[in-house]
Order: structure tokens, then C-alpha cells, then sequence
């Protein structure tokens, strides 16, 4: 088992380059088994869940190569096994081979996928939409078999705006027989980037970032090469961090425009931000003004910066609000912040948090991913040492953090326990 241990209370400054998007791979990576021909991949992130993701690729015998921040994928020699589920577990995104193997083989067979316990997370749509191309799915158990003779182009809405439903129906639909329209789609930018990267093969998809998405199937991928979306979560995560500790902080090769909703956030909360066409400059101050935040789908706040930025709101003067309207149970972070001294109450779907509160270290847990992300952001405004354990959640998605970080001047450290 692992633990981080971090010294708080240390000023940041220098620059954190950020990472391509997990979001983006975990879908990118799936999706280049839709070719039979080489393709490559670049700004790929080193993170626990592109691992695992190889696995499934090495797995389905696919011809995997890693250099620097490349991949290369050949499927050439691909067989259509089934997915075990000790790989499928590991991780949410593993449920992109449904969609991509369907679409290539019009057959998947895996197992329910994993992920961060932070609901129920369904994936009704995603079967629905493959049911609307013409597959039908039988369950066995966490077992699904996906099968169809022939995929045929259809009219999918979304009941909710789900990026992995949009993403796993247009991964279907790309070689599916004539046009499929996909309304109430969700238009995150890792869709956009998907839809890219599939066009780049030969696919005809339109409108992706907006709520319908076309696609008019066709019959053959081919090569190419793409590159990786800066990750807006990751960023986020560590403008938030600058808010709290930076003296300036740098945060370098991002897309501003994909975190509009949270430096506007920011900026309403009294942060020092220098907004530049790749980075984001962020200064500490000594006053934060209360500020409450709603979650919602893009270009709404993201939920994956909602555990982040309620530590903020324990450094803000007054009453903030956050309320969680995308998963039930995204608040698991809230009991770990009360015992480093945070005033936080929970009520339903809403956290309220009156602030400022001195943080004082102390022994607390990663309970998911950006859960585990808030703790990091704690831990370093916190007065001594924090010590934090199931760290695997935080390297699922957060690049060389240790070493980013300590390049800026936090004291931190992985221990292997
Ligand atoms: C993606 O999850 C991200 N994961 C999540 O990030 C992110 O929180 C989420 O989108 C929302 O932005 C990946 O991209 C791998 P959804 P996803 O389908 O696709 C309900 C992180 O920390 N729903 O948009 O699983 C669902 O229960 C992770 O990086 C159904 O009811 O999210 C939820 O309430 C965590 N039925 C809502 O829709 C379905 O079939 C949105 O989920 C599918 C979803």
C-alpha cells in the first residue's frame, strides 16, 4: 500500500506543466482498435488507468508500443477475446471496448467496469444506444454479451447528457451502415478531442461540442496520428492549488477557454489570476470572499473540480455553498476535511462551508480520485503533516503529482507501506 505524506503550509512558485487528458485516453486508447492499421497517439499521460488500458490492448493481442509521451497501437493482428473481468474493474473507461469492439467486430463480450465509487453510475444508456443500432445484449450476472448482425445508423437521445454514452454510441456508430444522429449529447471538450481523432481515421462525424452529433458510418479506418488535449481537470486541480499556496504559480499548456466556468469561479472569489493563451498565472491572497458553486455538465462547473475547490471554500470568509448534481456520492471527501478543521455541513446534495478555517495535518484518506486530488489541496495549506492513504486513486489520474509538485517547492512524498 501506498501513502503521501505532505508538509503544509509552503509557498508555490514555479511553473506545473500539465499532462494530456485522462479523460481524453481512456477513450482515445479504445477507440484506435476501430482501424486495423497503425496509429499513434501523443501528450499520452503516465497514469495508472492508461496502464490498465494497455492491458485490455495486450490482452486482445494489439501490438502496443510506449515512447516518451507516445503510443502506438497496431491492431493487426487483433482477436476478439473476451474481457476479463479483473481487467474491466479496474477501471470506468474499460466499457469504451464495448462500444469499439461492437463497432469493429459487431460483437463485445466484458464485464461491468470500475471506477470511483461516487454513485451508482449506470450504463443504461450506453446499452440503449446500441440496442437503437441493432444490438442486441444479454446479461449474465456483471457479464454482457453485445452482439448485432448488422449495425444500422440510428436517432439516439440521450436521456441525460452522458460523455460515455456519447462516447461509446459514436464508437459503435462510426462503421455502423448509414447516419446516426445522437441528440442531448454531451459536448465535454474530450468528446470533441474523440471525434477528432476518429474523423483523423476516416470517420465523418459532425458536430461534436454541440448537443447533436452526426455521424454518417462508413466502412473503413485507416492510419493517423493524434495528439492528446491538455487535461482541463488536472489543470483546474492545480489552479486551485495556486490559489491556496501559490506565490505565483504557473500553470502551463492548457486551454484556458476549458475551465471558463471555474476561473470565472476564481475570479469571483477574489483569486489573482493572469489568464494567458496557453497558461494560467494564479497568486495566493490573503482574503477570499465566500463562493458558491452548482455542478453541471460542460461547459457548466465540472464535478471532477468540485472536491478540489470546496477546499477553497474553507479558506473563504463567510458562507459557501457547492451542490453535487451530477453523482449521489461525491461529498466522501467532506468528513476527511472536517478532521484537518474545516466547519462543513452536508445536507442532501449540498455542502455548506463557512470559512476561513485554520487546517491543522492529520492522517486522512484518498476515498476516489479527485477526492483524493482535495486532500492533496489540504494537505498543503494545512498547518504540519497530512498523511494520506489509498493513494492509487490519486495516480489513476494525476501524472509524475509528486514530482510536479516538489518541483514548485511542496514537500511531499510516496511511501510504500
Ligand atoms: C465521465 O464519467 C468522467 N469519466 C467522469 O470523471 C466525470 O465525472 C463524468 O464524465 C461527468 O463529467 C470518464 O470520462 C472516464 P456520465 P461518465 O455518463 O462518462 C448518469 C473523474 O474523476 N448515467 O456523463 O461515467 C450517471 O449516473 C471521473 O475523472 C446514467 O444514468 O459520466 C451520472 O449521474 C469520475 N446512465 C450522469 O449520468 C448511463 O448509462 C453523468 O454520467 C450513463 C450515465
Amino acid at each position: 500500500m501506498k501513502i503521501m505524506e505532505i508538509e503544509g503550509e509552503r509557498n508555490l512558485s514555479g511553473t506545473i506543466r500539465i499532462s494530456g487528458a485522462k479523460n481524453a485516453t481512456v477513450a482515445l486508447i479504445p477507440a484506435a482498435i476501430l482501424t486495423d492499421e497503425e496509429v499513434t497517439i501523443c501528450n499520452i499521460p503516465e497514469i495508472t488507468d492508461t496502464e490498465a488500458l494497455c492491458d485490455i490492448l495486450n490482452a486482445l493481442k494489439v501490438d502496443v508500443k510506449r515512447a516518451s509521451e507516445s503510443i502506438i497501437i497496431n491492431p493487426e493482428k487483433m482477436e476478439n477475446i473476451e474481457i476479463a473481468e479483473s481487467f474491466s474493474k479496474k477501471l470506468r473507461a474499460s466499457y469504451y471496448f464495448m462500444g469499439a469492439l461492437l463497432g469493429k467486430y459487431k460483437k463485445a463480450v466484458m464485464y461491468f467496469p470500475g471506477g470511483c465509487s461516487i454513485g451508482a453510475r449506470p450504463i443504461d444508456l450506453h446499452l440503449k444506444g446500441f440496442e437503437a443500432l441493432g444490438a442486441k445484449i444479454q446479461n449474465e450476472g456483471n457479464k454482457y454479451i453485445v452482439e448485432a448482425e448488422e449495425l444500422k445508423g440510428a436517432n439516439i437521445y440521450l436521456d441525460i447528457a452522458s460523455v460515455g454514452a456519447t462516447i461509446n454510441i459514436m464508437l459503435a456508430a462510426v462503421k455502423a451502415k448509414g447516419k446516426t444522429v445522437i441528440d442531448n449529447a454531451a459536448k465535454e471538450p474530450e468528446i470533441v478531442n474523440v471525434a477528432t481523432f476518429l474523423n483523423n481515421m476516416g470517420a465523418k462525424i459532425t458536430g461534436a461540442g454541440t448537443s447533436t452529433i452526426k455521424i454518417e458510418g462508413v466502412t473503413h479506418l485507416g492510419k493517423c496520428f493524434h495528439e492528446v488535449i491538455p487535461d482541463r481537470i488536472e489543470a483546474g486541480t492545480y489552479v486551485i492549488i495556486g490559489a491556496l499556496c501559490g506565490n505565483p504559480l504557473k500553470i502551463d499548456n492548457i486551454i484556458p477557454e476549458h475551465i471558463d466556468s471555474l476561473l470565472s469561479k476564481l475570479e469571483e472569489a477574489g483569486v489573482n489570476l493572469e489568464i494567458g493563451a496557453d497558461y494560467v498565472l494564479v497568486q495566493k491572497s490573503e482574503k477570499y470572499k465566500a463562493t458558491s458553486i452548482k455542478t453541471a455538465v460542460y461547459p457548466g462547473f465540472p464535478t471532477d473540480l468540485q472536491q478540489p475547490f470546496t477546499v477553497l471554500q474553507t479558506q473563504c470568509n463567510g458562507k459557501s455553498k457547492t451542490t453535487e448534481t451530477i453523482w449521489e456520492n461525491r461529498f466522501m471527501h467532506i468528513p476527511y476535511l472536517k478532521e484537518l478543521g474545516a466547519n462543513i455541513e452536508v445536507k442532501n446534495q449540498t455542502a455548506t462551508i463557512i470559512g476561513p478555517s485554520k487546517l491543522k495535518g492529520c492522517e486522512v484518506v484518498a476515498t476516489d480520485l479527485r477526492a483524493g486530488a482535495a486532500m492533496v489541496a489540504a494537505a498543503l495549506t494545512a498547518e504540519g503533516k497530512t498523511t494520506i492513504t489509498n493513494v492509487e486513486h490519486i495516480l489513476r489520474g494525476y501524472e509524475q503529482i509528486v514530482e510536479k509538485l516538489t518541483n514548485v517547492g511542496a514537500k511531499i512524498r510516496i511511501k510504500e507501506i
